[in-house]
């Protein structure tokens, strides 16, 4: 039949057409004028009998991506004949029989009205997000753009940037900031342990641009959310005449970071990436430390815990000498793949995207594009590809704490906001299950991990 979308909704009530209807029928009409073969299930086909309708229902379920449950109210989505096709496609689902997702269009109602079963699904307003809205959502979901599109998550929707539009804003409008604290429990250990891990491939775009500012007698370096400043040091350790200033916007940090200090040509200051006065702050600082211009601009993991992460290039531009360098280490975890965790790894990174605060997952694909955007030229993204099969189990225990037991602070901090939101408890509760499961998983020499880590170079100007 191939249909591929499928929108679930109440047709009647008391013989008149519900408001749900129309809503669906204009989705319809969106849909079908974007080449998505749609299925509007419609009185006509009940006229044929139960026997029938639930005949074509289960064949069509069978087959689409995207079920879209359309509800003003909740006994219209817990109606008969709704929710026997919302619960058959989710049991259609967890049984693996479709990869697909849901997608709720509802009206003003509490969380706990919402079918449980429903609830963890990417969710629409009625009332706040236009046909337009949903229906790209779904366009895009049907299509696959994002790596998990299949899944629940809306985050990977959001975060990547629309046709034209290089990120400046994702095409919902919004911009988005992340709960990332790096003063959070274990997170210096973490940090430590990632920085460790991420060397040669930070080192291939640092020894690139070693080699082009080799001419260069003293090489400025700021190193742009500088965290614990142990990483920013350890990449420049062998420039023999060198300054780094480290900024980062977290007091704790930085305090931190003067503690673990042992280099007299480093030091750590307070600065937002992001802020409006960029300019001026990083000049106040740059005269302190009697530095003209940055050679090199180092950001490792940065990025991604930004809300504006164009603005923070387009500002670290205003510092950088003309022939100066930008180094940017960012993940992607659409490079990651697993084997022998039956799809474990997978589910996490799915469920993780709806975390509350999130930061880009999927960041380091578009780094090329962001920099390209904010003027940057001569850009490279050099790629190391690092996996289990090689490693020790404390190598691999390393490597699963280094990229998944962070996975719970997003919900923590939520909590901590909210300690009633019985959603977020929920998937803390998944989560931190499953990440016990995947821990053991990780220390089986059977199972195999693999992911690709990405460095971007690029000049503030065109080599002459
Ligand atoms: C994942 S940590 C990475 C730290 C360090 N680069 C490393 O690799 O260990 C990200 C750092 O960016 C900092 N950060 C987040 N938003 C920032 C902003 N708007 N301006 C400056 N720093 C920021 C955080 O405080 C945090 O220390």
């Amino acid at each position: 039949m191939g249909y591929q979308v499928f929108i679930s909704f109440k047709n009647t009530e008391n013989n008149e057409f519900t408001q749900d209807r129309q809503v669906s029928e204009e989705l319809y009409n969106y849909l079908e004028s974007r080449g998505i073969k749609t299925f509007y299930s419609n009185v006509t086909l009940l006229d044929y009998g139960e026997a029938q309708y639930k005949e074509v229902i289960d064949d069509v379920l069978d087959e689409v991506k995207v079920m879209v449950v359309v509800g003003s109210k909740k006994e219209y989505i817990t109606s008969k004949w709704c929710k026997y096709e919302w619960h058959t496609y989710q049991q259609n689902i967890l049984s693996n029989i479709v990869e697909g997702s849901i997608v709720t269009y509802l009206g003003d109602m509490e969380i706990s009205e919402v079918p449980t079963g429903l609830r963890h699904y990417q969710s629409f307003k009625l009332n706040q997000s236009s046909i337009e809205v949903i229906g790209e959502f779904v366009v895009r979901a049907v299509n696959g753009k994002g790596q998990f599109v299949e899944g629940k998550n809306s985050q990977v929707q959001k975060g990547i940037p629309a046709k034209n539009n290089l990120g400046l804003v994702n095409e919902f409008g919004e911009k988005k900031a992340s709960y990332y604290d790096s003063t959070f429990s274990g997170e210096y250990k973490r940090l430590k342990i990632q920085g460790e891990a991420m060397r040669p491939s930070d080192m291939k775009g640092v020894n690139y641009v070693k080699e082009q500012l080799k001419d260069t007698e003293t090489v400025y370096i700021l190193d742009a959310g500088c965290g614990y400043g142990v990483v920013g040091r350890d990449r420049f350790a062998d420039f023999s005449n060198k300054v780094i200033i480290g900024i980062d916007i977290s007091d704790a940090v930085l305090e931190k970071a003067r503690e673990l200090n042992d280099d007299e040509n480093a030091h750590y200051e307070k600065v937002d990436l992001l802020s409006s006065n960029f300019d001026e702050e990083i000049e106040m600082i740059m005269g302190k430390y009697k530095i003209k211009k940055f050679d090199v601009v180092f950001g490792a993991y940065v990025l991604q815990h930004i809300k504006d992460p164009l603005k923070a290039l387009r500002n670290l531009r205003t510092c950088l000498s003309e022939d100066g360098y930008v180094i940017f280490r960012q993940s992607d975890e659409g490079t990651y793949i697993a084997y022998g965790d039956d799809g474990l790894v997978r589910k996490i990174c799915e469920r993780y995207l709806n975390a509350p605060g999130i930061d880009d997952r999927f960041i380091g694909r578009k780094m090329f594009h962001y920099l390209e955007a904010t003027g940057y030229k001569n850009i490279k993204v050099f790629g190391t590809f690092i996996n289990t099969s090689s490693m020790g189990y404390d190598d691999r225990m390393a490597l699963y704490k280094m990229r998944f037991s962070l996975r719970t602070m997003y919900y923590q901090k939520e909590l901590a906001k909210n300690p009633n939101n019985t959603i977020v408890k929920n998937d803390m509760e998944w989560m931190n299950s499953a990440l016990d499961k995947l821990q053991e998983v990780f220390g089986s020499p059977s199972f195999w991990f693999g992911e690709t880590m990405l460095v971007s170079v690029a000049r503030k100007t065109d080599i002459k």
